[in-house]
């Protein structure tokens, strides 16, 4: 009897021991959130996708995206010469120096060529092609582009309307990892028409090069477009709300719909992979930019945007670049509550609907931060003729996750 008791106590006591510490893991996952969602990502990769480099400076933690602060930029003149970046995140690649004496003495070398040019891309319908996908990618990421020609990123038409489709990329900086990039590169230029690559180095700090030279591509070759979005890789992207959105615009006027980000200050920690110093960017805040996963533009936007960004300073954060030129003429980003650029952030009491109900993807417009796999698990359910959401597309309205919840326990399309 005694030794019973003995082994119930034990027994209770080391099941107290196990419950405390899976609480406390529980805890230790659930506590920083934000952070967590921008940290987690491949850390081995050096910062060659946008998303992995660019989360950190966003100006408050995703947690607060909902309520969004719908402040217009304080910044209003403009000074050429210095700029630069935000964060609360102290980047895990800061060893990586950057060398911005170096950066500021090449800053007018802004000009390189096309290695390989897609002429007739935006000829073949005509009139012109609705909307033009750009997808940054790197010569590396091959399986990155396969996914997105086969889901979102497929030239066909969406409710009527002609997509096309590039990929923008600049020359491998670290061609030990595949020494047959140049083949590889020209096979599927030939195979699939979508590779534009232009003989810069393809790093983080050289994105801006890889906006400049995109938008005055896109302004020589693709001047019949309606509307470009211009985005990441690992992104899921809605191109039938897009359409639907942009349908009600008109592409001779101003338009340019993102997920803006406002009063964002430029880091001071000089450790930090994204710090700027003041010689580099002398303002407090940066000007209203996009964040990076991705946005629209009307074609004429676009044409305004390649003239203003040639007058522009290199600056090494691009989408930070972007925002300078819009304001340069002075043109006002929208805020879209369906671009979710850093990600969805999933609700603390119902973690495990975090991405994958359809149903809320029906509703949304860009997605950052997908797995390969998730984007083509995404698209496949969204399109299978047995998703029925409850609920109606509704683009415009905030998103609300008590409703989804219940969408999501109607459908469970994942069994
Ligand atoms: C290039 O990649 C190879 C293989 O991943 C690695 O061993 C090498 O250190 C890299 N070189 C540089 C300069 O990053
Ligand atoms: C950008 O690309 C140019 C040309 O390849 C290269 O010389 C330069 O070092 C790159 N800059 C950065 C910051 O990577």
């Amino acid at each position: 009897m005694r030794v019973r008791l003995k082994g119930d106590a034990i027994c209770t006591l080391f099941l107290l021991v196990a419950l405390c510490s899976l609480l406390y893991s529980q805890l230790e996952h659930l506590v920083p959130v934000g952070n967590k969602q921008l940290t987690q990502k491949k850390p081995s990769v050096t910062p060659k996708t946008f998303s992995d480099s660019r989360a950190p400076w966003r100006p408050m933690p995703p947690e607060a995206m909902e309520p969004r602060l719908q402040v217009t930029p304080v910044l209003r003149q403009r000074e050429v010469a210095n700029k630069r970046v935000q964060t609360t995140t102290p980047s895990p690649l800061s060893d990586s120096a950057f060398n911005f004496k170096r950066y500021l003495l090449n800053k007018d070398n802004r000009n390189f060529n096309l290695l390989i040019n897609q002429p007739k891309k935006c000829r073949r319908t005509p009139g012109g092609p609705f909307l033009l996908i750009a997808i940054k990618s790197v010569v590396e990421d091959f399986d990155r582009r396969e996914i997105v020609r086969k889901t979102w990123g497929r030239e066909a038409l969406v409710n009527g309307k002609q997509i096309q489709r590039v990929f923008l990329l600049g020359t491998p900086k670290n061609r030990t990892v595949l020494a047959t990039w140049e083949t590889l590169i020209h096979q599927e230029s030939q195979t699939y028409r979508d590779i534009l690559l232009w003989d810069f180095m393809d790093t983080f700090f050289n994105l801006t090069l890889k906006e400049i030279h995109f938008l005055n591509w896109a302004a020589e070759f693709c001047h019949n477009v309606k509307f470009i979005f211009k985005g990441d890789a690992d992104v899921f992207v809605n191109v039938e709300n897009i359409v639907d959105f942009l349908e009600r615009h008109d592409p001779t006027e101003d338009l340019f719909v993102g997920d803006i980000i406002y009063n964002a200050r430029p880091i001071r920690v000089r450790k930090s992979k994204y710090y700027i110093p003041e010689t580099m960017y002398g303002l407090s805040i940066y000007p209203a930019y996009a964040g990076g996963g991705g946005f629209l533009l009307s074609s004429h936007t676009m044409r305004k945007l390649s003239r203003a960004c040639k007058e522009v300073e290199l600056f090494p954060i691009d989408d930070v670049f972007l925002g300078m030129c819009l304001q340069r003429i002075n043109l006002k980003p929208i805020l879209h509550e369906g671009f979710k650029t850093f990600g969805i952030v999933k609700p603390s009491a119902a973690p495990h609907l975090q991405t994958f109900d359809p149903c809320f993807y029906k509703d949304l417009m860009v997605v950052h931060s997908l797995k390969v796999a998730e984007i083509w698990l995404m698209w496949n359910l969204l399109h299978s003729p047995r998703l029925s959401c409850t609920q109606k597309k509704q683009v415009k309205k905030p998103f609300q996750w008590k409703k989804k919840a219940q969408t999501t326990m109607q459908t469970s399309p994942l069994r």
